[in-house]
């Protein structure tokens, strides 16, 4: 007699699942391989500009020096503004995270006026009155807008841009050229206080002779160490432009991790007198 099954479930199908497939094992080995390139780039400190040979140098920046955020602020707006804005920024913000009253940023910081040629208000944003048209026609491209810089660019490259101007009288507009952003429109605004640097050449070589540092030939109003300082300030300050809340997120990031660590040792207790009875 055969048996009908009724509703009887269909066999199951067991279907094998594949294994890694190779082509996926390919990729992690990848993926490993570029991580480690990258360590190993970072770690021997050979990270360079591109297009340019030159090694950049790291400055030593703490976005939790206030002083020096508020030396980096001013130097930013007697030196940089006239050119360049910053207009992703107020000045009211500034006062905050940097410790200044409104009345300090009022008298220290705004140079500016608005369009009605009143004073710029605290809370404005940190333009400046030059027209893209006028920046195109002097400078040949608009000096860009640099609250993000530092993040674009990274810290390193602005700190060694700006310790990289030399005499170069090939450069007809400005008269200088940089080892980090060869032929950048940008003249060297900082001369008085760096001074001027003329390139030493190293062995001749297809024709050319590479330059293989910068001496300073010419002494500003700075020492070397005090003009690094200054220009670490000023890098240290669009590092804070470039990312305000990053000691905010840090100094809540702590607080977080404290706060996860109390409630383990709570729920670990918790959990040993649950369990006390039972094991
Ligand atoms: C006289 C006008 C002028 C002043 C003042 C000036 N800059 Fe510039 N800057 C320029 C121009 C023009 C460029 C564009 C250069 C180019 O692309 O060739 C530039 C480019 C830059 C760049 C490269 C931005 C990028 O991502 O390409 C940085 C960084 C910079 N300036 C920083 C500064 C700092 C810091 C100061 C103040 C110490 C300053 N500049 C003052 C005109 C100026």
């Amino acid at each position: 007699m055969s048996r009908k099954y009724k509703g009887s479930p269909r066999p199951l199908k067991v279907v094998a699942k594949p294994a890694t497939r190779p082509d996926q094992r390919h990729l992690w080995l990848l993926i490993a391989a570029a991580v480690l390139a990258v360590i190993t780039l970072i770690q021997s400190g050979q990270v360079r500009a591109a297009g340019s040979s030159v090694a950049l140098e790291s400055p030593r920046i703490d976005q939790g020096n206030q002083k020096s955020l508020q030396r980096g602020a001013q130097a930013f707006v007697n030196h940089c503004m006239g050119c360049h804005s910053a207009d992703y920024q107020r000045y009211s913000r500034l006062a905050q995270d940097l410790g200044l009253s409104e009345d300090d940023v009022r008298d220290n910081l705004i140079f500016t006026t608005d369009e009605s040629g009143e004073p710029t208000k605290v809370g404005a944003l940190m333009d400046n009155a030059m027209t893209t048209d006028y920046g195109r026609q002097a400078f040949g491209v608009v000096p860009p807008n640099l609250a993000l810089t530092a993040r674009s660019r990274g810290v390193d490259w602005i700190y060694t841009y700006l310790k990289s101007y030399y005499v170069d009288p090939s450069i007809t507009t400005t008269g200088v050229n940089n080892l980090v952003y060869p032929g950048t429109a940008m003249p060297h605004v900082l001369w008085q206080e760096q001074g001027w640097q003329t390139p030493v050449y190293g062995e001749e070589s297809h024709g050319s002779k590479p330059i293989t540092g910068l001496e300073l030939s010419e002494p500003g109003s700075l020492s070397p160490d005090e003009y690094d300082d200054l220009i670490a300030d000023i890098t240290n300050f669009m590092a804070y432009m470039a990312d305000p809340i990053k000691q905010t997120r840090h100094r809540v990031g702590i607080i977080v991790l404290l706060f996860l660590f109390g409630l383990l040792a709570i729920a670990y207790t918790l959990k040993k007198e649950y369990w006390k009875d039972v094991v």
